[in-house]
């Protein structure tokens, strides 16, 4: 059985007050839920404020991103060791926002994965393919060849701590979701290609989906048999709602 991850993702939203606030709101809600494992995102000013506070409850937190490298002369950047000192137990990696901003390439995002399980974070790595890429029926191939990248020379002995989140960039903050069938069947093509890299631990990695999932919507999607779990951008931004979804 694969236990659902459901994870909220901030963004560039929240100062350390608004952060806190949110904790404070949330953790009643969510008390005593071990059904799903729930970690947060918050930005890195605000991460060492909800670790402090989430620390020995049923709630998680983790960067956005991190470097590869354990120091170095990287001006902005965080290093795993830097985000394991401080409580961190997950890591996002491969955002599309990344990508798409952030010059985020298949080699760099490969760097951060194996980096963050070599450190004992797990990391949720974030593939989806883009509007013109689905409907040119290009889906299959885009997320092969993000999933080949980011995976050369992934450690197999460690597949069961990786985490995929299937991300449609055209369902992300736009309101669109794809329907709980086209989500599943997305899911499968994405386990049939992880088995390929990592063999038969392809059917413990837990697979989120991620792209305008709400209280209304988080049910339908979760009941997939291939959904292991959510990544929520603006829904996971009110505490009542973020809730709702964890518990859909
Ligand atoms: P959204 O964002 O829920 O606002 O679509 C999801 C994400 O980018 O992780």
């Amino acid at each position: 059985m694969r236990k659902k991850l459901i994870a909220a993702n901030w963004k560039m939203y929240k100062t350390p007050s608004e952060a806190l606030s949110f904790v404070e709101a949330f953790l009643p809600l969510v008390a005593g839920h071990t059904r799903d494992e729930i970690v947060l995102f918050p930005s890195i000013t605000s991460l060492a404020t909800v670790i402090s506070r989430v620390r020995g409850t049923n709630v998680a937190a983790g960067a956005q991103t991190m470097h590869w490298a354990n120091e170095g002369a990287y001006t902005g950047h965080t290093s795993p060791v830097m985000l394991t000192t401080l409580g961190a137990t997950h890591v996002l990696i491969g955002h599309s926002e990344n990508r798409q901003y952030d010059n985020e390439t298949d080699e760099r995002i490969n760097l951060k994965v194996k980096a963050a399980i070599s450190h004992g974070l797990t990391p949720l790595l974030c593939i989806g393919e883009q509007l013109d890429e689905r409907e040119s029926g290009k889906t299959e191939d885009v997320l092969a060849s993000q999933l080949a990248g980011a995976l050369a020379g992934f450690p197999k002995e460690h597949a069961d701590k990786l985490v995929v989140a299937y991300e449609p960039v055209w369902a992300i903050g736009t309101g669109l979701t794809a329907t709980p069938e086209i989500a599943e069947e997305t899911h499968v093509i994405v386990r049939n290609h992880m088995a390929q890299h990592l063999g038969d631990t392809a059917n413990e990695i837990r697979i989120l989906y991620g792209g305008s999932v709400k209280p209304e919507n988080s049910r339908s999607l979760l009941e997939q048999p291939n959904i292991d779990g959510a990544l929520v951008g603006g829904a996971s931004l009110k505490a009542d709602s973020f809730a709702a979804i964890v518990k859909y």
